[in-house]
């Protein structure tokens, strides 16, 4: 039995403007900051609900774009939603789709209404707009819907950027009004690009809707991280204290320190997975090249410290040899590893942020993942 409200957000302690707190959903309270695996399909990309388990995942994303394509989202509702399709029985996130439409439909054509693509499967026209988004969000049944946004590529004008999240800011009050399940929490997604001034207007107009947990939006899109990080501190810290923040889209670890120092308590990024698919390991010395020569000779673990499947079993030179010969369970292990890490590098940021310490580990951190082996 959880002490805490559907949705309430308890902040534990805080260090500078890091902070860790439990987050309750109807699935499970998660801990903050946390890590989200990417499962678009409804499946992290070669990892088992057992495995997710396993590796102490808290929250899984799902994305209304592909299910809603296939299998469609009455299929996944005939199971009960998103826990009874995968079998993974924690809490789920899913994404709205504009995000996904924008990178991956074709001929797309954004209208007040909301947007028309060709889907990418069949070249169909699909109609998405921020009432079908929710429907097919609520039968999917997540723990945490996303507003039906826009996020706008980068670079884009200034005066695009200006009228898209004045959009996004109707369409959520569309999705608020549509929504009637109560058991799922509706975040919000601030927007505006890089720029302060529009980021300041977002927040004005997002704010007041006073959902539960909100997001940053429109970030990590072809920016640098020059220009990125400064944005994040901006809208971080006008965001309510008392509220999950989400970074949508982020990240690499560096990125995930980074965004905990500045107050940011969800992440959910592709990067571990995908990395891991290319034969790429991530460690606290940096990241391993499994396709080159050193760890072919290496009779050690990819990191004598993890606890994952992989590390407590197998060799680098095992793990390197699997990644040469193309066998299937190299990408398998490699992305496991890989989302272990993501999950002990929070666990470890969490760990320092209790005890006041976050600065000094995350200084720490940074030099040894960033020395360039002598
Ligand atoms: N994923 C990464 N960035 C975004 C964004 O701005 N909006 C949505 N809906 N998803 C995202
Ligand atoms: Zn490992």
């Amino acid at each position: 039995m959880s002490d805490l409200a559907p949705f309430e957000f308890r902040i534990h302690s805080r260090d500078g403007r890091a902070r860790t707190a439990r987050f309750a959903t109807p699935h499970g309270t998660v801990q903050t900051p946390m890590f989200m695996p990417v499962g678009t399909q409804g499946s992290v990309k070669g990892i088992s609900a057992t495995e997710l388990l396993e590796i102490k995942s808290q929250m899984i994303l799902g994305n209304t774009y592909h299910l809603m394509l296939r299998p469609g989202a009455e299929m996944v509702a005939a199971h009960g939603g998103l826990p009874g399709f995968t079998a993974y029985p924690g809490p789920f996130l899913t994404d709205s789709g504009g995000f996904q439409v924008m990178s991956l439909g074709h001929m797309r054509k954004i209208t007040e209404e909301g947007v028309i693509f060709k889907s990418h499967l069949d070249g169909s026209p699909i109609h998405l707009t921020p009432e079908r988004s929710i429907e097919v969000q609520q039968l999917l049944g997540a723990d945490v819907m996303m507003a039906f946004d826009e996020c706008p590529p980068f670079p884009a004008e200034e005066r695009y950027i200006k009228a898209s999240l004045e959009r996004t800011v109707r369409w959520l009050e569309r999705c608020l009004t549509f929504k009637t399940r109560d058991d799922q929490a509706l975040f919000a997604i601030v927007q505006g690009g890089i720029y302060p001034n529009l980021r300041q207007q977002s927040l004005d107009a997002t704010l007041p809707f006073g959902t539960p947990g909100f997001a940053i939006g429109g970030l990590a899109v072809g920016e640098s991280k020059e220009e990125m990080f400064p944005a994040v501190a901006f809208t971080a810290q006008r965001l309510p204290e008392n509220k999950p923040r989400y970074l949508m889209g982020v990240g690499h670890p560096e990125d995930l320190v980074a965004g905990i120092a500045l107050g940011v308590d969800m992440f959910d990024c592709v990067y571990p997975t995908r990395t891991g698919r290319f034969g790429y390991a991530l460690t606290d010395d940096g990241r391993i090249n499994m396709n080159s020569a050193a760890p072919r000779q290496q009779l050690i673990p990819i990191d004598a410290d993890c606890d994952c499947y992989a590390c407590t079993h197998h060799t680098r030179a095992y793990l390197a040899h699997l990644v040469k010969a193309e066998e299937m369970l190299a990408p398998r292990l490699l992305s496991l590893h890989n989302l272990r890490y993501l999950h002990r590098l929070v666990e470890r940021a969490r760990a320092a942020i209790e005890v006041g310490q976050f600065q000094a580990w995350a200084t720490e951190w940074g030099e040894r993942y960033f020395k360039r082996p002598s």
